[in-house]
């Protein structure tokens, strides 16, 4: 299928590298958006992996999709500078105004949740991005604009 070969070309690309697997799936995940089931087992035959194994990496980093996301991909900050400005009380505002949880679509496509690792915002905490775009100082208002954004 032209997805593997897409596939194909892109392991081509990075199988000499010195640890081959991640470059790979991140250089599969820019081209893509997410990482597609039918690539599993041409990446486990190019690498001599097995297809678990493989398949065990995407699901370890949180990084990788392994569905398309949604139109906007909104990221929370939940390490630990935002955690102590109550990041935990955003994301709950934020799945329960968009019905999903971390690592979900929203069943009509516009959004992804994410939780993310520190966006260097710290001393604007709590800390979140939509789309690329990083927002500080989430508060219940921002929530409700976010929301909006995502919505339309
Ligand atoms: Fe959230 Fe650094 S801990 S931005």
């Amino acid at each position: 299928t032209q997805t593997e070969a897409q596939v194909a070309a892109i392991i081509d690309e990075f199988k000499a590298l010195e640890g081959p697997l991640l470059p790979i799936l991140h250089g599969i995940q820019e081209e893509f958006g997410y990482v597609p089931q039918e690539a599993l087992p041409v990446i486990a035959g190019a690498l001599n992996l097995s297809n678990a194994e493989v398949h065990g990496v995407v699901t370890f980093y949180h990084d990788y999709r392994s569905k398309p996301a949604g139109r906007h991909v909104l990221k929370l900050c939940q390490a630990e500078a935002c955690q102590s400005m109550g990041s935990d009380a955003v994301a709950a505002q934020v799945k329960t105004a968009l019905g999903i949880g971390f690592h979900e679509t929203a069943g009509d496509g516009s959004v992804t949740l994410e939780p993310v690792y520190c966006l260097g915002l710290c001393a604007c905490a709590p800390a979140a991005m939509l789309d690329g775009e990083v927002i500080g100082r989430v508060d219940a208002d921002a929530v409700a604009e976010i929301v909006r954004e995502v919505r339309t």
